[in-house]
């Protein structure tokens, strides 16, 4: 049975791929610090996957970690979601996302060198198109970087290239557009701490009651309802191509993809399509534009069809239903799911 590495495996993408690779036939380890995850998503990885859940509590920067890991057990490869990803966060924390994005992954690429694991599924984001003009996007596209976020994604994209080209790495990117949605147990899903930055899981604390309005940043950008178009895509088809791009690695294909479905959603779209799924109104508001948001981000997802095979297959009431189950079983203490 392969063995995987999945640095971040108990945060949110990283749970719902473990799941995936575990019912690929892979063997999985996850290796967190839990500073963005609760420490109960292993016992329910565990109930999802009827077995043990091998963790290594840790930090990507932590060396002589990795390099006990890497000793302990042979590897195929490795799945790198640890990370710092909020936005916002990184423009006060710069250095933070710098020391745990960047530093983090050439830590992470030099034990796996000294190992000789040469693998490596590289979490990466849309934000690095930085403000387009042209959609819908391709891998193609100049790269820029409009948050101390995205510097840190770009610039571990280039780590990753330059490493390949000095030691037989063999890399896939993934550049993710807008995840959403839950595993439809109700078991995993997303888990913001605090108050939530992104839209759907925004959407949800307003359908539980915990805030009393959506605000909708903006209705007045060139889109034909006034609202951003973003490409979301379901956690669950996002997690299935990770185990299609590590096939490819096997395979000794590396590649650099888009993952998103092509089909842009505005914001209000969006809030109709989980009122729906709630079954009642769910109160909003429009304010004004939020600083850094661009009108239209959304994919032309033809490469990651043509050299995976992969393809979006759920659609946005699946997305939304799934997240409301989600939210609701988190609610209840996940009592009454399988
Ligand atoms: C989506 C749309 C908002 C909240 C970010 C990161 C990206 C990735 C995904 C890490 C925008 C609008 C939102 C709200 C709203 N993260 N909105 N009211 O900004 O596209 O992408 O998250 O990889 O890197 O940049 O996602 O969900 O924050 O916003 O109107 O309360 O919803 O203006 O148009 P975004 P988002």
């Amino acid at each position: 049975m392969p063995q995987i590495l999945l640095t971040g495996g108990a945060g949110y993408i990283g749970s719902h791929t473990f799941v995936a690779l575990r019912e690929a036939g892979y063997g999985v380890t996850i290796l967190d610090d839990f500073s963005n995850a609760d420490a109960s998503v292993i016992d329910r990885l565990g109930r999802l996957t009827q077995g043990p859940v091998d963790v290594v509590e840790g930090s990507v920067l932590d060396r002589a970690l990795l390099d006990h890991t890497f000793a302990e057990k042979s590897f195929d490869g490795v799945v790198h979601f640890a990370a710092r990803k909020a936005v916002g966060e990184s423009v006060a924390k710069p250095l933070d996302y710098f020391e745990t994005n960047i530093t983090g992954l050439v830590t992470l690429a030099q034990a796996m060198r000294a190992a000789a694991v040469w693998r490596i599924v590289f979490s990466s984001t849309a934000t690095v198109y930085g403000e387009p003009e042209v959609f819908p996007l391709t891998e193609n596209l100049p790269l820029s970087h409009t948050s101390p976020y995205a510097f840190t994604k770009l610039t571990a994209e280039r780590v990753l290239e330059q490493a390949a080209a000095a030691d037989p790495f063999t890399v896939g990117v993934l550049r993710y557009f807008n995840p959403v949605g839950a595993h439809p147990s109700g078991l995993i899903g997303e888990d913001p701490r605090g108050i939530p930055d992104n839209l759907m899981p925004f959407i949800a604390k307003v359908a539980l009651g915990e805030i009393s309005e959506l605000q909708v940043f903006g209705d007045d950008y060139d889109t034909p309802d006034g609202t951003c178009w973003r490409d979301y895509i379901h956690v669950m088809d996002l997690a299935r191509a990770h185990v299609l791009s590590l096939e490819a690695l096997m395979a000794g294909r590396g590649h650099v993809l888009n993952v998103g479905t092509g089909r842009p959603v505005s914001v209000l779209e969006m809030h109709a399509a989980y009122q729906a799924a709630v079954g009642r109104d769910l109160p909003y508001r429009i304010v004004d534009r939020r600083p850094g948001d661009v009108p239209r981000l959304y994919a032309d997802p033809a490469r990651a069809r043509d050299v995976l095979g992969f393809s979006a297959e759920l659609g946005l009431s699946e997305m939304c239903a799934s997240s409301w189950n989600w939210v609701q079983a988190q609610a209840a203490g996940w009592r009454f799911n399988s």
